[in-house]
């Protein structure tokens, strides 16, 4: 019997999986977290050893000084006028491949390079597929102004909401737009069209992490090998 893959060789097979779908001449959207790290890492050495050449926009600081580390040239968003492909991880998909995204933090600019992007996909090990997202909590991004009154409100809404904190920290959480994250705690989400309204319509927030029908592509990680599927 073989040795199990540990979650983290699942999310380099996908990172690496993802690789062949970036072809020379693209304006690549590189997404953010330790899934998206192994696909950049791939895509400096394609960068390094076959010369490939590609534009690339990043959706965090953080994809962003790993970027400058490898020697991917990188542009603003606003300096393309689309892009061509964007691969980004999740936290949880559906069986409709609906997801939550954030858990890095990084979702508002996540979802601005997704609707940027004429192709998306996600690259996921298995582990975070399942029936109903919302076991995982879903970040909230809001303005630092008065979000305290925000954070009630989302508690009278029945959605059990937390400060998110900085790591090690007592601090709170700053998003590279130094917004505050507030994670709210459905449990698994009947209807998510709903959820994704009643959020985004509530004044203080900027952008939350249903990702709801974004991608065209996903590749899960799976024991016997990558899985893509076109959605
Ligand atoms: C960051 C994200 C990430 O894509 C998501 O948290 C998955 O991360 P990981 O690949 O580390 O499991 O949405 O905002």
């Amino acid at each position: 019997m073989g040795v199990k893959m540990t979650q983290d060789e699942l999310k380099k097979m996908v990172g690496l999986a993802a690789l062949p779908f970036i072809k020379p001449g693209m304006k690549i959207g590189l997404g953010t977290g330790s899934t998206v790290k192994h696909l950049v890492d791939g895509l400096g050495k394609r960068m390094r050893e076959e010369g490939l050449q590609v534009t690339c926009v990043t959706t965090s600081s953080i994809t962003t000084r790993q970027a400058n580390e490898l020697g991917i040239p990188l542009v603003g968003l606003d300096d393309v006028d689309h892009l061509d492909l964007t691969i980004d991880g999740a936290d949880q998909v559906d069986e409709n491949f609906n997801g939550i995204k954030g858990g890095g933090g990084s979702m508002l600019w996540e979802k601005i390079v997704n609707t940027a992007s004429d192709q998306n996909i996600w690259i996921v090990d298995e582990s975070k597929l399942t029936e109903r997202i919302g076991s995982f909590g879903v970040p909230v991004e809001i303005v630092p102004y008065g979000a305290s009154h925000v954070f009630r409100r989302l508690e009278q809404k029945g959605l059990k909401p937390t400060w998110r904190l900085a790591k090690d920290s007592d601090q709170l959480y700053r998003t590279d737009e130094n917004n505050v994250i507030i994670d709210v705690h459905p449990g698994p989400i009947d209807d998510v069209n709903a959820l994704d309204q009643e959020l985004i319509n509530m004044v203080g927030v900027v952008e939350h992490g249903l990702f709801i029908q974004r991608i065209n592509d996903i590749i899960i990680g799976r024991e016997q090998g990558p899985e893509t599927i076109h959605v």
